[in-house]
């Protein structure tokens, strides 16, 4: 076959054909990529049909760890914290907490509100007055009509909050109405997108009626918005400073709290600081997102704009030191569902939220939020005590002796060797060349 690099009908291709296509055009070993990507199929066909229904032009599977940080105690429960993630000393991290915090009164969290946002941006020629006297007048009648829809999460106690319309100076002639919803367990997004597209066709028709076609109006999209900071949740650990020992390093717990509460200040007013300290939040948010089958995209766009929600890219995470009190709290926006999605589809992520107790969406923002103010609580006690480089270069070493294909007596060996030397693919390389020669 000539090589090719573009194709039409690709998605037409049963999966077979599509890898073939692939390896043979895009790989200098096209057997052997072909068996490799193969081998990542879940042998049990009906599972597989499942993953590939998630996406499309599958060609395999993406292999994740998948962890368990246990030890969590929130709010006086014990959970298990299933996490996927690929980088290492994130799980270990986030463990540690745990099981500082399991014995300093565990994790206390609260859900502030669960409101959703969604929104139909349109362009109007008339004023808005004009609009706002629609919106009032027959409100009854949309939320009337919109009934089918919203029915069934009337009965699980949601539904649409609230409509306002909006307008901005800056896009004359373009408004908006921005509503509120509340949608249970479930993230909500096709919920709430299904809505805002029947609204607008209503909207759009009683518009035209009420003024007998003298104004124009067009609707430019229906969406949801993923900034949701009126979904929000709290978690926070305190304990007596003195309570906090013994830390790394032989630091004083007053010491130890001082410098703590100094770092989160600084991630509080330089956004460069702020945007990394945010980041270890989001390896523990991310991770259990991910493990549950909710959307990361969503919680990660909506947690940095809450972050900068006050003008300046800023912490999520905050300290008080208050008579002796060290107290380490987050409140961060989590659209979360525990029904729909994938949540139930995705074999394992189905395992995740039993392993949890298939907590509803408010207890899985409170877990979520806990395992996010752990990771953070791990990654700045490193950072003012140890600093990060000694316990990741630990997994590095594992992880480069792994790809090396090292056996359980040279791990050994390497381990003994490197525990005061620099870490280095290649300083790993030369070690194992040199006990595997002199064998
Ligand atoms: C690394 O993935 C995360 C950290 O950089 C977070 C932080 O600096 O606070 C360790």
């Amino acid at each position: 076959m000539k090589n090719q690099k573009t194709i039409s009908g690709f998605s037409k291709l049963n999966k077979r054909g599509k890898i073939k296509w692939l390896v043979e055009n895009f790989f200098k070993d096209p057997e052997n990529v072909m068996r490799e990507l193969s081998s990542y199929w879940l042998k049990n066909e009906e599972q597989q049909r499942v993953l590939d229904g998630f996406s499309e032009n599958t060609v395999s599977n993406f292999p994740m760890p998948f962890s368990i940080a246990p030890n969590f105690v929130i709010n006086d429960k014990t959970y298990c914290i299933p996490m996927v993630i690929e980088e290492s000393s994130v799980v270990a991290a986030a463990s540690s907490a745990a099981k500082f915090w399991m014995t300093r009164g565990g994790f206390k969290a609260t859900v502030i509100d669960i409101q959703k946002i969604g929104q139909y941006h349109f362009n109007f020629s008339g004023q808005k007055d004009r609009l706002q006297y629609v919106l009032d007048e027959y409100k009854t009648y949309f939320l009337k009509k919109l009934k089918p829809y919203t029915e069934s999460m009337q009965k699980r106690g949601g539904g649409i909050i609230e409509m306002s319309l909006r307008d901005f100076p800056e896009e004359p002639g373009y408004f908006q109405i921005q509503m509120t919803f509340d949608t249970c367990d479930s993230m909500g997004a096709n919920f709430i997108n299904t809505i805002l597209e029947e609204f607008a066709v209503l909207f759009e028709a009683k518009v035209n009626a009420e003024y007998s076609g003298l104004y124009d109006i067009s609707t430019v999209m229906c969406i949801l918005s993923n900034y949701t900071p009126d979904c929000l949740v709290e978690a926070s650990v305190s304990c007596n400073v003195a309570d906090l020992g013994p830390i790394p390093g032989g630091i004083k717990p007053e010491e130890f709290a001082e410098k703590f509460a100094q770092a989160i200040r600084i991630a509080e007013i330089d956004p460069y600081r702020a945007t990394t300290h945010n980041k270890g939040i989001f390896n523990g948010i991310d991770s259990v997102v991910i493990a549950t089958g909710n959307d990361f995209r969503a919680i990660e766009a909506g947690g940095h704009t809450y972050a900068a929600r006050n003008g300046s890219y800023s912490s999520l995470s905050h300290c008080e030191l208050l008579d002796d009190q060290f107290k380490f709290y987050i409140r961060v926006p989590l659209a979360l569902g525990t029904v729909g999605g994938l949540t139930k589809l995705h074999p394992v992520a189905k395992r995740s939220l039993e392993m949890l107790g298939n907590p509803n969406a408010k207890e899985l923002m409170k877990i979520i939020a806990s395992v996010g103010l752990a990771q953070n609580f791990a990654a700045v006690k490193s950072l003012v005590t140890t600093g990060i480089q000694k316990g990741h270069m630990k997994m590095h070493l594992s992880n480069v002796l792994n790809q090396l294909k090292a056996t359980e007596n040279e791990f050994k060996l390497a381990v003994e060797h490197f525990s005061n030397k620099i870490i280095s693919h290649r300083s790993v390389q030369e070690f194992l060349e040199s006990i595997r020669s002199s064998n």
